[in-house]
């Protein structure tokens, strides 16, 4: 397996070339364009790994996948899901235009940053700073690693240039979807999009979902197995924002995307794999990671479809 992770990497490192490492948060331009790296966890608790499996890069959008659980074990789905839809969009990760047009006037699903930002709104906590460290704890639970943790860097560029999603949550605040003082909970939202992670660490939050909800490695249950099957779906319909439905087509798998080049794969009962390539397509997806899953998915039969 780690030899044909290894080919697989080496097929689709070129695809590189075509993409774009992001750049309207500053920090992250810093990133190796070149880079490309996968880790498998199977439910038996194997692992395997290829490429640049051991660079870090923040998890940026992935993070929503970690929040909207904890939102949804909190809160329950009838609250989470007054504030925020499951419908897919059409529009870019970042696009206001819904937020006024549609009625009822919330955001239409919790991947796309108005949607995330309403979701952390709704986990407890007496400050931002109680709030993002039960996010942060979560977190090194579903990965196992104790270690995670942000990168500093990418926070305050995160904060210094993150006018649109302020748009985004003064907008929502407007029309009553987020409740709280919207700096409080863009801090908090900055501070996840920031969390470092590996491959390892994404492909091991895959593997938690795939086993719906119980850590494979430990045996210990974190969310019931509704939850697992929700994030799944919401995954599978608006993880990779306006190219979920290319992706489904084409790999037919659970998903989630974040502009710091991560995707994570939840393949139910098999497997989690994380992939990282910090070069991005036009809708912000790894252009590399999208096709490193295509490949793995036909040459693992990984489509649930
Ligand atoms: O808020 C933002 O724009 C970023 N922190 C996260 C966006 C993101 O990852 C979109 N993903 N593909």
């Amino acid at each position: 397996m780690n030899k044909l992770l290894e080919a697989v990497i080496e097929n689709n490192r070129r695809w590189t070339k075509d993409g774009k490492v992001a750049t309207y948060i500053p920090e992250l331009g810093k990133a190796d364009q070149d880079a490309a790296g996968v880790c498998i966890i199977t439910l038996d608790g194997e692992e395997y790994n290829g490429g640049d499996y051991k660079t870090k890069f923040t998890i940026q959008s992935i993070s929503k996948i970690i929040t909207l659980m904890l939102a949804l074990l909190e809160n329950g789905r009838d609250r989470v899901f007054s504030k925020v839809g499951v419908e897919p969009t059409a529009d870019a990760f970042n696009s206001i235009i819904n937020l006024e047009t549609k009625n009822p006037q919330r955001p239409l699903n919790p991947m796309i940053n108005a949607g995330a930002i309403a979701t952390v709104s709704l986990i407890e906590g007496e400050t931002s700073e109680v709030i993002f460290n039960r996010i942060l704890n979560f977190t090194r639970k579903i990965t196992g690693n104790p270690d995670i943790n942000i990168n500093e860097d990418v926070y305050q560029s995160e904060k210094k240039t993150g006018d649109r999603n302020r748009a985004l949550a003064y907008f929502m605040r407007s029309t009553g979807v987020i409740e709280q003082d919207a700096e409080e909970v863009l801090d908090v939202y900055f501070k996840q999009c920031s969390i470092e992670a590996t491959c390892r660490d994404i492909a091991r939050i895959g593997a938690m979902l795939s086993n719906d909800g119980v850590l494979p490695w430990s045996g210990e249950r974190v969310v019931p197995r509704n939850i697992a099957r929700i994030v799944k779906t919401i995954m599978v319909t608006c993880g990779l924002y306006d190219a979920s439905g290319q992706f489904a087509v084409e790999v037919g798998v659970p998903a989630k995307s974040g502009v710091g080049g991560g995707i994570v794969a939840a393949i139910p009962g098999r497997m989690g794999i994380g992939v990282y390539g910090p070069a991005l397509d036009a809708r912000g997806n790894s252009i590399a990671g999208i096709r490193i899953l295509e490949e793995l998915s036909r040459e693992l039969d990984l489509n649930i479809f």
